[in-house]
């Protein structure tokens, strides 16, 4: 790999401009805070003992009635999701990035204001006093650009975080578990599965790749094949992965997948086991591959050692029967273990806040230099 390739995929990234601009000399303390920024919902964790979740979606008033009932300033999350009637709903990140860069004219203003809104959110959920500078470690895709990684260093300058470095998600994920070496750490949200391989260093670009089938791709594949088996069933998107989440499993058992969806307007028991199964199985031979690539591309006498670390975290790590899923799919490749994480939501969070209480200041600024 060239030295300029290298320099556009490296994992980390630092706004060293505000550094060196001495913008945080006016501040007497540090809040240190990590900050998992996902398709569907962030997550942050800050060293004051804040751990705070809210779904990636920001809402404004659809006019002056919903104003008056609601306020004119933004809503976040599941708020936003429930009155969403009445609101101008935007999700700031699509396939685990921000929007805007790819958006042009009033779209990409208002999907660049909301993850403002959205960054200044998580921001205030960490709870800083007035004399506090805020240093963020922010976790991105693994294969996050050079453009997309300047656009969150944007965003958080303008949510008035004072020091901020982006790393890739599973990397974050893997500093949290101290699963630094030999192992592959695997994050599967709802735009992307992010796969790692941890070899003792900062992961390069061919130690990391993006699958853009996730969760939402799930949401996708399991609509579908419920329109086709009942095609009068009345659902929405929502709908669909809320019933993913209720009853996601790979196992073959006896109890079944009942959902009620309105036909005609009357709520009708529909089972959707089939479904559902089907559906989320679409990502296990994706994320074997994926593990594949990585072992193949490895020294050969370590490629043993990280088959049998592979560490899964996000939320379609919740899937029932993942583990066992993934281990049968290891069987063709020689074997392996596989470790579902015990806090998916909070793990990426985690890591990112422990990266930035232990990466020195000249250390951020040497990262940035980079
Ligand atoms: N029990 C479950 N079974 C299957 N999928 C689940 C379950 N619980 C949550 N999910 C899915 O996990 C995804 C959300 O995970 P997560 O919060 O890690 O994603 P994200 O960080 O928002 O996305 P990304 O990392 O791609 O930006 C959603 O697609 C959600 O439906
Ligand atoms: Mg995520």
């Amino acid at each position: 790999m060239n030295k300029e390739t290298r320099r556009k995929n490296t994992p980390v990234q630092v706004d060293a401009k505000r550094e060196s601009a001495g913008i945080l000399k006016s501040k007497t303390g540090v809040l240190h805070v990590g900050i998992d920024l996902g398709t569907s919902r962030s997550a942050v964790a800050a060293s004051n003992g804040v751990r705070e979740m809210v779904g990636s979606v920001v809402g404004w008033p659809k006019d002056s009635v919903s104003a008056k009932l609601n306020g004119a300033a933004p809503i976040f999350g599941d708020e936003a999701l429930e009155k969403r009637m009445a609101l101008n709903i935007c999700y700031p990140l699509v396939d685990g990035n921000l929007a805007y860069p790819d958006l042009e004219g009033v779209q990409q203003a208002s999907s660049r204001n909301a993850a403002i809104q959205l960054m200044s959110h998580l921001k205030s959920l960490c709870g800083a006093t007035a004399d506090q500078a805020v240093y963020a470690v922010v976790g991105a895709p693994a294969e996050a650009t050079k453009e997309n990684k300047q656009a969150i260093i944007a965003l958080t300058r303008e949510a008035g975080i004072d020091g901020v470095m982006v790393v890739s998600e599973p990397f974050a994920v893997a500093y949290a578990l101290d699963a630094l070496e030999d192992a592959i750490v695997i994050d599967i949200g709802a735009g992307t599965i992010d796969l790692c391989r941890m070899a003792g260093t900062l992961p390069e670009h061919e130690d990391q790749i993006t699958i853009f089938k996730a969760g939402n791709f799930v949401d996708r594949a399991m609509s579908e094949r419920i329109r086709k088996s009942y095609p009068q069933a009345q659902f929405t998107l929502n709908m669909i992965r809320k019933a993913k989440e209720r009853f996601s499993s790979l196992l073959e058992s006896e109890s079944r997948a009942i959902v009620y969806f309105p036909v005609d307007g009357v709520p009708t028991e529909i089972d959707v086991t089939t479904e559902v199964c089907e559906a989320v199985r679409l990502i296990v031979p994706e994320v074997v591959d994926g593990i594949r690539q990585l072992v193949a591309t490895f020294d050969p006498e370590f490629q043993e050692q990280i088959r049998s670390r592979v560490f899964v975290s996000g939320g379609g790590s919740q899937i029932f029967g993942l583990q066992g899923a993934l281990e049968e799919g290891l069987q063709k490749l020689g074997g392996g273990k596989v470790y579902i994480v015990d806090d998916p939501i909070f793990t990426g969070a985690q890591g990112a806040l422990k990266l930035a209480q232990e990466m020195p200041l000249q250390y951020w600024q040497q990262l940035g230099s980079n």
